[in-house]
């Protein structure tokens, strides 16, 4: 069974990684095969929206029009059976390393499909199994119980990841601010970043992740996110009828008539 981390911190030896470890050694102790990938020591260039992958309609990976490592980290994610993302929060979501890099997957492992309550669907191209997935971020200055301001990151990456990856969603860890000591003075206040430190709960918590996701895939219990099952079916059948009656999109040539100027008005 192998298990992917998906690293994307700027400071390799930085709180995130530390805690990435932790998980690591958590799956590994329960029988996993586990490894990490840096998202910086990749090359990573950003997507240009030439929509190559998105206009390929074949099954499998969509070809991509830039050369750089994005062909092998997906070939390891695909063989995982298990993906944690890694990120430090920066400005209340995961760093722009994270963002470029899930740019780049998704219409290369997912393509659009029948429509789903008359938007646009989407399905994953790489659901030959449910891959178990979770994620652990990191701050600097926000404690814990007030993590819902500070978090968007984390359901920001269960909402693309278990779609993109035909994923389901084991647990997610926010390692809040835990300091050295109580700010106390203004300079404590000014370098807040630097009384950062992990606690041995996090660790713990970060370690049993790891052992979740391993027993969760050893279950065979694993359910896929899709689109068709985010949405409640009452929910959808009362907004495909709200659809009928008031279509979201305009057909072709059915432009609102222009306002039409009386002659001799002004
Ligand atoms: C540009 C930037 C933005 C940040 N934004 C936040 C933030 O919004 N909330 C927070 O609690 N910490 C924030 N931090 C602090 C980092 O989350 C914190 O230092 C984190 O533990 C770093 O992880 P690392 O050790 O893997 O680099 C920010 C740091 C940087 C550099």
């Amino acid at each position: 069974m192998k298990i992917l981390v998906v690293n994307s911190t700027y400071r390799p030896k930085g709180t995130t990684t530390e805690l990435a470890r932790s998980f690591m050694q958590g799956a590994e102790s329960s029988g996993a095969e586990v490894d990490m990938i840096m998202l910086q020591e990749k090359t990573i260039n950003y997507c240009t929206n030439c929509l190559k992958c998105y206009s390929f309609t074949e099954d499998g990976i969509a070809p991509c029009i830039l050369k750089d490592d994005m062909d092998e980290i997906i070939s390891r994610i695909v063989e995982s059976e298990g993906v944690l993302f890694a990120s430090p929060v920066h400005n209340g979501f995961v760093t722009g390393l994270m963002t470029v890099f899930l740019e780049r997957l998704v219409w290369r492992v997912c393509r659009s499909s029948s429509p789903v309550i008359n938007c646009m669907g989407l399905e994953s191209r790489v659901n030959d199994k449910v891959r178990a997935l979770g994620s652990i971020v990191s701050a600097g200055g926000m404690p814990e119980r007030l993590r819902k301001f500070c978090d968007g990151g984390t359901p920001w990456l269960k909402d693309n990841a278990t779609l993109m990856l035909h994923g389901h969603w084991i647990g997610d860890i926010y390692a809040g601010a835990e300091l050295e000591h109580l700010p106390q003075s203004d300079q404590d206040w000014k370098r807040l970043y630097f009384l950062r430190r992990l606690s041995k709960d996090q660790q713990k918590r970060a370690h049993k992740l790891g052992v979740s996701m391993v027993k969760a895939i050893k279950s065979g219990g694993l359910k896929p996110v899709t689109m068709e099952k985010l949405i409640n079916p009452a929910l959808r059948w009362s907004i495909e009828l709200y659809c009928k009656v008031f279509p979201n999109y305009r057909l072709a040539g059915g432009r609102p008539a222009e306002k039409q100027e009386k002659p001799g008005n002004k």
